[in-house]
């Protein structure tokens, strides 16, 4: 692994955000969600910011479903595929999307919603408690008094944390969008139990010409619920269901993902 062309960055996570159809391939089959935040969206009456919107995955549903939506990104590429996507709508519903490039952490915009959402694992790249506590200040400041905060995150798995970092994960070929040559796909997870950073190696070899092959590394924070609870109660949130799947079935050993919906306190 070590000869391959690795790309890092301060973060460690822009280089998996730089080909917005490779992200749209990689999770197509990503719906579960889709549909918990589309009905957020609908029973809130919008209009909706997302905030991490990517490719526009669940803005551009939320937006169909008839629902104005705000949505924003910092990573250009992501963002150019989400312009893309919108721009075969209907012109009724591009104009129900909006999008903007920015850090969330950043944004303040003179409007308030009633709900805020951060779908699949945004909040995992606020890596630092001061880059946590701006980003709750973010949600805090666009929220309307009733309004409500939903996101998601990855539960950590302590099996999984322990891994050893050198071993090779094996997945299978990956037909990559931007050459569609097909790729031999492996992982390789570190874990750093201090800062609760896991770094995903992703590693795509080339078929045939080593120089062509790459890692993109992907790291995120890892929330354990208690700690999450105490984050959201002490930056000001009332936690309406903190739960571990789309459909609001208790967190157990077997869950993927924390679901949480928030309101302020
Ligand atoms: C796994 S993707 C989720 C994208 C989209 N919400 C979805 O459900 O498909 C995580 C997104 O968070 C974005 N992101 C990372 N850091 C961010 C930050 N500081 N502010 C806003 N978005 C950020 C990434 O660029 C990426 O598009």
């Amino acid at each position: 692994m070590a000869k391959r062309k690795t790309i890092r960055r301060s973060t460690g996570s822009e280089a998996h955000y730089e080909d917005g159809r490779y992200y749209d391939q990689a999770y197509r089959r990503r719906r579960h969600d889709v549909r918990f935040y589309t009905d957020l969206a609908l029973a809130s009456g919008g209009p909706v910011l997302e905030l991490g919107v990517g490719t526009g995955r669940v803005a551009l549903a939320i937006g169909r479903a008839g629902i104005e939506v705000v949505g924003v990104e910092p990573m250009a590429p992501m963002l150019a595929r989400a312009r893309e996507r919108v721009g075969k709508f209907p012109r009724a519903t591009r104009n129900r999307i909006e999008l903007r490039k920015g850090a969330l952490e950043r944004l303040r915009l003179r409007r308030t919603f009633p709900l805020v959402i951060a779908p699949f694992n945004v909040w995992m790249h606020l890596y630092t408690r001061e880059q946590i506590e701006r980003g709750f200040a973010t949600v805090r400041h666009h929220l309307e008094p009733r309004g409500r905060f939903a996101f998601d995150v990855l539960l950590p798995d302590p099996a999984s944390l322990a891994r050893e970092p050198t071993k090779r994960y094996r997945g299978g070929e990956v037909p990559h969008p931007r050459d569609g040559v097909r790729y031999r796909y492996s992982e390789y997870f570190s874990y750093d139990p201090v800062a609760q950073i896991e770094t995903v190696m992703m590693d795509f070899e080339h078929p045939d010409d080593e120089s062509r092959s790459f890692c993109t590394p992907l790291t995120q924070r890892q929330f354990f619920p208690a700690e999450l609870e105490a984050l959201l109660h002490y930056n000001g949130f009332e936690i309406e269901s903190h739960t571990g799947d789309f459909k609001g079935a208790p967190i157990s050993a077997a869950t993927e993902s924390q679901v949480v919906v928030a309101t302020l306190r």
